[in-house]
């Protein structure tokens, strides 16, 4: 059984899960960059990894979603800024499940991340009040995911795994 690891990672933090992730996994596997990886053909499970920008999974995710995971084996996780069970989270990270329509979705685990300080200057300087209160949410972020919530993502790995 192969399994692959792939994420995307601006700041580093879904990076941080992602290696946690292949770290708990047994097996043959393989770890890279969303952007190295042309298909999946050759794994028989896959876990996607982004972070939740603008209240949404970003566009490049869910194009590589919709074009490679039918008939795939795959399991999600994200990261975003809020804390986990935030009240909107669920509307932020749905779309991958219309995206990856076709998919055999194993799982998904997502978790919070820091929020970048050039991000949190940027939010608080908006005139837009969500905006700002989502900036002032952001010296809460520091250090995420910290070990707790990695070991989280570990636990989350060997479940996917126990599965198939
Ligand atoms: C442009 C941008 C938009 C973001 N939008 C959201 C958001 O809508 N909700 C949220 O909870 N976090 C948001 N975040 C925070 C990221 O999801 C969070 O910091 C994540 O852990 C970043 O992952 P990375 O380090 O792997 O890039 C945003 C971050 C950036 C840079």
């Amino acid at each position: 059984m192969k399994t692959l690891v792939t994420y995307m990672s601006q700041t580093g933090n879904t990076k941080k899960v992602a290696e946690a992730i292949y770290e708990a996994l047994a097996g043959e596997k393989e770890i890279k960059p969303l952007s190295e990886v042309k298909n999946l053909e050759g794994y028989d499970l896959t876990f996607i990894g982004f972070p939740i920008m603008q209240f949404d999974v970003p566009p490049a995710v869910k194009d590589f979603l919709a074009a490679n995971t039918k008939g795939k084996k795959i399991a999600i996780f994200m990261t975003h800024a809020v804390p986990e069970g935030f009240e909107a989270i669920h509307s932020w990270t749905g779309s991958y499940k219309q995206a990856a329509a076709g998919a055999n979705i194993v799982g998904a685990f997502d978790c919070q991340g820091e929020l970048a300080q050039p991000i949190i200057d940027m939010l608080l300087k908006s005139d837009d009040p969500q905006m700002k209160a989502f900036g002032e949410m952001g010296p809460s972020t520091k250090g995420q995911p910290d070990e707790s919530r990695l070991n989280k993502a570990k636990e989350f790995a060997k479940q996917v795994q126990a599965k198939m």
